[in-house]
């Protein structure tokens, strides 16, 4: 089982569609193990995006992510990476493939609307920045077997 880190980034907020975003995760298939809904500090923007650090976007990022509420969430399952990844769209909402968060909600890159994680190893390391072992919940669900081979 793979874990993704997703964020309802503050633009997801301010618009409405926190509902709207979280229900796609939902209804695709994936698990929901936690979620938080919290005002990013600038300490934490730089521990989630310290690959960026340097870019030339970077202080934009920083400034985007912490100019309001966001809601952090993990998810659980197979895949779990490429799945979320291809329902949130590519990077740049313009290019998103119409159906994706971003093709069907954003515009340009700087609002962009969700994050999610890259690969196995930083779902893991990600999902650690926002949540304790102990705030992850291990839950059996009902329609599991109508989802999981
Ligand atoms: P994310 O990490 O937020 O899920 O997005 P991503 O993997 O699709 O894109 P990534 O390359 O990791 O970039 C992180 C975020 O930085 C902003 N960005 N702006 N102006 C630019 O050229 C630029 N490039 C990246 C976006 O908000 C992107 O989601
Ligand atoms: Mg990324």
């Amino acid at each position: 089982m793979e874990r993704t880190l997703i964020l309802v980034k503050p633009d997801g907020v301010q618009r409405g569609l926190m509902g709207e975003i979280i229900g796609r995760f939902e209804r695709r298939g994936l698990k929901l193990i936690g979620m938080k809904f919290l005002q990013m500090t600038k300490a934490l923007a730089e521990e989630h995006y310290a690959v960026h650090k340097g870019r030339p976007f970077y202080d934009a990022l920083v400034e985007y992510i912490t100019s309001g509420p966001i809601v952090a969430m993990v998810w659980e399952g197979n895949d779990a990476i490429a799945a979320a990844r291809s329902t949130i769209g590519a990077t740049k909402p313009s290019e998103a493939a119409p159906g994706s968060i971003r093709g069907e909600f954003g515009m340009e890159i700087g609002r962009n609307l969700v994050h999610g994680s890259d690969s196995p190893e930083n779902g893991l390391l990600e999902a650690a920045i926002y949540f304790s072992e102990e705030e992850l919940v291990s839950w059996s669900r009902a329609t599991d077997s109508w989802i999981i081979e």
